[in-house]
This record gives C-alpha cells, sequence and structure tokens, in this order.
C-alpha cells in the first residue's frame, strides 16, 4: 500500500518524508488556501516545492470545469515537474479530460468520488489514480469503507490498471481498514499515518526493557 500525506503544509510533508515511508502527497485548493497560498502564481510555486521535498507522486488540481480549459490547465500543471499528477473532478467533462490525458501519457488523479458507478468510469476512461472520498460518506452516514469494497471488487473483476487511491481518510482505523479491502494507496493527515505505530504494549515494553538495562549498569 503506498503512503500519501493529504496536505500543502510543507512542515508536514517533510516530517512525513523523514519518517520514510512517504510515497506522495495529494492536494487540494482547501489545503492550499488553509496553508495560505492564494495566486495562480504562488499556488504553482508551491507544487514544486512540494515535488523538491517528497519522492513521489503530487497531485495538484484544475480549476476550470469545462473540457478546453481543463487540458489547458493539466498541460500547464503537469509541466511543471515529472511527479506531478493532475487532479480532475468527477464531472462529464472531467471524464472526457482524464481519457485525452490518458491518451497523452499525463497521468491523473480522479478526485470527488462518492460512488462506485463514478470509480467505474474513471477508470474507463484511463484514470491513473481514482479518490473515493471515505470520510465525507461517513460524515452523511453513509459506508466509507464499503465503497472501497465495491471498486476493488469491479476493478479487479476487469483487472483495471486505475488505482484505488482511498481518500478522505479521518484516522487510523481508515488506513488500516483500507489495507485490509485491498486499497493500493492511502491519503491522510500525518496524524493517520504516525497513528500506526502506537500500541501501551509497546511503550510499557519499551519502558521495561530500559529500565532492566539499567539495572545491570
Ligand atoms: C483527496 O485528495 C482530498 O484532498 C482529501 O482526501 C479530502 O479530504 P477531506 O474530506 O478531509 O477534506
Amino acid at each position: 500500500m503506498k503512503f500519501f500525506i493529504d496536505t500543502a503544509n510543507l512542515e508536514q510533508i517533510k516530517e512525513a518524508q523523514a519518517l520514510g515511508v512517504l510515497d506522495g502527497v495529494t492536494t487540494n485548493p482547501s489545503l492550499m488556501a488553509k496553508e495560505g497560498i492564494t495566486g495562480k502564481n504562488n499556488i504553482l510555486k508551491h507544487y514544486v516545492d512540494i515535488c523538491k521535498i517528497v519522492d513521489g507522486d503530487v497531485s495538484a488540481e484544475v480549476i476550470s470545469t469545462d473540457f478546453e480549459s481543463m487540458v489547458k490547465e493539466g498541460e500547464i500543471l503537469a509541466e511543471l515537474h515529472d511527479q506531478i499528477v493532475v487532479k480532475i473532478p468527477m464531472i462529464k467533462d472531467g471524464v472526457k479530460a482524464l481519457k485525452y490525458f490518458s491518451d497523452n501519457q499525463i497521468r491523473t488523479n480522479c478526485t470527488l468520488v462518492f460512488s462506485a458507478g463514478q470509480a467505474l468510469l474513471a477508470a474507463k476512461a484511463g484514470a491513473t489514480y481514482v479518490s473515493p472520498f471515505i470520510g465525507r460518506l461517513d460524515d452523511i452516514s453513509s459506508d466509507g469503507l464499503n465503497l472501497i469494497a465495491e471498486i476493488r471488487h469491479i476493478y479487479d473483476n476487469y483487472a483495471f490498471e486505475t488505482q484505488i487511491l482511498a481518500a478522505s481518510i479521518r484516522h487510523t482505523m481508515h488506513v488500516i481498514d483500507c489495507a485490509k479491502i485491498g486499497a493500493d494507496v492511502m491519503t491522510g493527515p500525518l496524524s493517520s499515518i504516525e497513528g500506526l505505530l502506537k500500541h501501551p504494549l509497546t511503550d510499557s515494553g519499551l519502558a521495561k526493557f530500559l529500565a532492566d538495562y539499567q539495572k545491570g549498569n
């Protein structure tokens, strides 16, 4: 399973990279705004800054919603760095753009996916990644993990190469459950990755080992 961090915060990206298990970064316009990154040029520069920190795929989202503009914008994003993956929303023109980019060897991440049907379309259009937002489904009392399982089943039936990027991860159990189902990638906050480290028996066991070592010295 690949681990992506879902943030535009450079310090957190550095921290995740230093842990040695980071495979990429996802961003979106809201995450950029949260870091105070506004204006086209600043946003483009920020993507390059992220690419310099992480050794892996960096999703950069288009703002346009019509086919021609999405293509223009996506091509500019893809030119920024070879790690950039163009993030395209699951709308009708977005599906056309996914197909265009796939035909032109530009990698894509289809975002805002909330149903198995949308994921099937994204795969048919040749998306590199599909991003089902599991936390946002849970927020409306739907079942995000069930969606991951449905997509896994459909993609395996037809050997689609599109990778399932479980997004909108809120906590560590989401990561573990997505790994059990077979999501190819998870993207979440640093806390969801660092949570994998924690177990009280590890802490108490280590404390005892260190205390016993001191007794013998
Ligand atoms: C994915 O690419 C999105 O940036 C993200 O996972 C959305 O998560 P949220 O629901 O926590 O905003």
